[in-house]
């Protein structure tokens, strides 16, 4: 058995990135995980003999690691971005938003996204991810949207999204360079402004704040998350198994969190105690 471990790495210029692929014996896995993790933390998910790591940090040295494990492929991200693309059929989520792989032109005012997801998460069809959505389209029957703040962008899925449900100032951030460089990407696609960056800007406030991260990303990230809280703004998180919900929510002591589930992911909607 093996397995192939696809890995973004550092740009050589400007917007080129590449994917390492390397294919190693099962059992050689875990060692090498091991051994990326000095790039920073590798997230990837597990199963059916392929994993994609993102790592936080692209220091060199990363190609000469991955040589002396085996053979490995260079690949250039356009052709992995091709082979990952959305089937042609448009994916429906909540709010009449509509996911396309391409489209001729995306008029302003549409509610269709054009997503090439490459490697980074979010090709919009995973539970969280959709948890998320319906918890932006609710607010967005409630009030106008104003500014959103994605924390763990991916694709940007979210933060198109809420640029499309009408909000009018998109903050989105991620951990992960090669992340950071597809949302900037689907941003273009969609002739859209976002504000991609990292860390969480310092003292800003939004009135939707959404983090769909790793389960154990949020012990440290929640009192950022909520620092970015408007005094009436909703905290949208997922990410983690709906039998962690309650644990997650403990986090946040002083927010009221509302629960949401599909398909055994949770979703928390949290809003402070006097709003
Ligand atoms: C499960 S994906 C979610 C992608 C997209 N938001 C969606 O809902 O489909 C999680 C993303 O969070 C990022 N991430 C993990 N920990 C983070 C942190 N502490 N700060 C910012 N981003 C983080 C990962 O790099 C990854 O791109």
């Amino acid at each position: 058995m093996t397995t192939e471990l696809l890995i973004p790495f550092a740009p050589t210029e400007v917007n080129r990135w590449s994917i390492a692929r390397v294919v190693v014996a099962s059992e050689a896995e875990q060692p090498l995980l091991a051994r990326l993790a000095a790039f920073g933390p590798a997230h990837y998910p597990a199963g059916a003999g392929r994993a994609i790591v993102t790592l936080a940090d692209q220091r060199e040295g990363l190609l000469d690691l991955l040589e002396r494990e085996g053979s490995v492929e260079v690949v250039a991200h356009e052709d992995y971005d091709a082979s990952w693309r959305l089937p042609a059929e448009p994916v429906s989520l909540a709010g009449g938003l509509e996911v396309v792989a391409a489209a001729p032109a995306v008029s302003p005012g549409a509610k269709r996204i054009v997503l090439h997801p490459g490697l980074a998460f979010g090709d919009c069809r995973h539970p969280t991810t959709r948890l998320c959505v319906e918890a932006i389209a609710e607010r967005a029957r409630e009030r106008p949207l104003r500014s959103l703040l994605d924390v763990g962008s991916g694709s940007g899925v979210l933060a198109l999204a809420a640029y499309r449900l009408g909000a009018s100032r998109v903050v989105a951030t991620d951990i992960d360079p090669y992340a950071r460089f597809v949302t900037e990407e689907n941003a273009r696609r969609n002739g859209v402004a976002l504000e991609v960056t990292h860390p969480i800007p310092e003292g800003a406030r939004f009135d939707v704040v959404v983090a769909s991260v790793w389960a154990s990303a949020f012990p440290s990230l929640a009192p950022s998350l909520e620092r970015a809280l408007a005094g009436d703004g909703v905290l949208v998180v997922s990410g983690f198994p709906a039998t962690e919900s309650a644990s997650i929510a403990a986090l946040f002591p002083d927010l009221r969190c509302t629960p949401a589930v599909m398909e055994g992911w949770g979703a928390l909607v949290a809003r402070r105690q006097n709003t």
